[in-house]
Formats: C-alpha cells, structure tokens, sequence
C-alpha cells in the first residue's frame, strides 16, 4: 500500500489486514500514522508492518521492492499515494505538473511492473495484481486541479494497456472513489454538503472503496477494468471541482412563482 498511514490509505491496509493479507504500509511523511496504524493492526492478530520509502524515484521504488521481496513475492501492490495540487491548464508549472506525473502516474506504472518482474513464486499467474486508485473525475471532467486530473487520467487508460502488457502474470485493475475527505482548501462545511453532491444524497463510506480493492485482489478473473466507488459521483456532471460549485449544486428548489390564475 502506498501512502498507507492516514485516510484512504489507512482504510485499505485495514481492509487488507483484516482479509488475512500481510500488508506492508509504506508512507513518506506519515511516520507516526502509519506506525501506529499497523501497531494497532498487529494488537488485533492481523499482519501489518510499515515502512518508509521514497516511491518519487525508481532507485526507491526498486529498493522497497527488494526490501518486501526478500521474504516473499509481492501478491499485490495498491497505489494510493497521490499528489494533489491546484493548478489550471492555463497557468500549470511545468516542474510542478511533472512532480505530480511522477507521484500519481510513473509511480503507480512502476510498481505494476516490477511486481509483474518478480520471479513466480508459489502463486500461478493471475495471483498478482495491481491495483490502481483513480478519481471519478476522470469519467467527469472539469479543468480544476488540471495537471492531477491529468495524472488520473493518463492512469485510468493505463490499467486496460498495462494489463495487456503484463497478463498472464499479473492482473491490472483501477477502482475510481468519489469525494472521500477534506482536500485544499476545502473547509469541515464545505465538505460535508460535497460529500452528499451524488446521486444517493449520502457520504461514501472509505471503507466500501476499500473493500473494493480487497475485492479485485482476490477477484482471479478480473483484469484491465476500473470499478466506480463514488455513490455515482461521476454521473453527476459538474463545471468545476465539487468543493467550488457545491453551493449552487445543492441549493433548494424554491417553487415555481404561481401562474396568474385565469378566470373560469
Ligand atoms: N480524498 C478524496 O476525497 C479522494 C477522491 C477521489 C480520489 N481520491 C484518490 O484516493 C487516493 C487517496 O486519497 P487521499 O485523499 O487519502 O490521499 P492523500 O491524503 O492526499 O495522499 C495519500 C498519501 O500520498 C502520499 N503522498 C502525497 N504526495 C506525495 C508525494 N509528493 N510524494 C510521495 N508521497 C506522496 C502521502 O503519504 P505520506 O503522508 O506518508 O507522505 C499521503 O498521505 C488518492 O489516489 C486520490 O487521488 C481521493
């Protein structure tokens, strides 16, 4: 699990933990989370270890694979770490974009591959995957956070190319959330009335987006789709990032002004 300490990453190692699976935890920054994450994790009888890597360079990336595999092949890599920063297509920083692109694309493309070149262990083909967290927002366009949205797009079309290139011995698949937690500068209010901007009028529960992953990990006959975890999120069409338009999205439908009354 990549950026596994706090949030979404959390929930997953959780859902892995809890499913019999061995999770190892990586994080960059959330040292103390991931820690006690998997602290808390072992304390319930489940398997969770957490470790720190760079997964911005392929030196890291590579060094962490050989870190996990010493011990067994990996079955399954999760990319959820992911960088999210505001910019437009109009004004983007091209250092900023490619560091973005690094995090959310060549990472998550990497670390498919290099489970793809582990040698077979006691698993047959199609017992590995990776797993690759997307945003509806690739299926609902608005230019907000345009180079992320990029990133998430560039990496939605990979999963169908990337489980081409790497069938039989690993399976390729995408789960695609809806707004899960404050982002930016969302603020506790402005997040709560996003989070309910779906077609069931409710949160979406991170669980159930991690439950999803567990899903497809252990799913033989699944690869090369993305699964929309969103409570339809992305059938829900929006001009701009939900935490900007989410105002005017729910405002109350005032009734229709009468009709002057026509006599009889
Ligand atoms: N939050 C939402 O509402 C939402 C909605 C749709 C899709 N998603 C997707 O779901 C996934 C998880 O979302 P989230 O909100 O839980 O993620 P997040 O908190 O924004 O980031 C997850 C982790 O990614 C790591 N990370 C961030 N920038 C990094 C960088 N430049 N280099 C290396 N690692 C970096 C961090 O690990 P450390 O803390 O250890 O540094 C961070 O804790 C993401 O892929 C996101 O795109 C989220």
């Amino acid at each position: 699990m990549t950026g596994g300490g706090r949030r979404l990453g959390a929930a997953i190692c959780e859902a892995f933990a809890r499913a019999g699976w061995k999770v190892w935890c990586q994080y960059r920054a959330s040292r103390v989370e991931a820690l006690a994450l998997c602290e808390s994790l072992r304390a319930q009888g489940w398997q969770a270890e957490a470790v720190e890597a760079d997964i911005t360079q392929e030196a890291g990336r590579r060094a962490l694979l050989a870190q996990l595999t010493a011990e067994a092949p990996l079955a399954c890599v999760v990319n959820n770490a992911s960088a999210f920063e505001p910019d437009t297509g109009l004004d983007f920083d091209a250092d900023a974009a490619q560091r973005q692109l690094g995090v959310n694309l060549i990472a998550p493309l990497s670390f498919a591959r290099l489970v793809a070149q582990q040698p077979p262990g006691a698993a047959g083909d199609g017992e590995r995957s990776a797993i690759h967290i997307l945003d509806q927002k690739v299926y609902n366009l608005n230019p907000d956070y345009f180079s992320y949205t990029v990133s998430k797009l560039a990496l939605e079309r990979a999963v169908a190319l990337q489980a081409q290139a790497l069938g039989p011995a690993v399976r390729v698949c995408g789960v695609a959330p809806g707004i899960l937690f404050e982002s930016g500068p969302q603020t506790g209010d402005n997040f709560q009335r996003a989070a309910r901007a779906n077609l069931l009028r409710r949160p979406i529960d991170p669980a159930d987006v991690a439950r999803s992953c567990v899903f497809l990990a252990e799913t033989r006959s699944i690869t090369g789709t993305t699964l929309s975890v969103d409570n339809g999120q992305h059938l829900v069409p929006l001009p701009r990032d939900i935490m900007f338009v989410v105002d005017e999205l729910l405002k109350p439908v005032h009734a229709a002004p009468s009709s002057p009354s026509s006599s009889p």
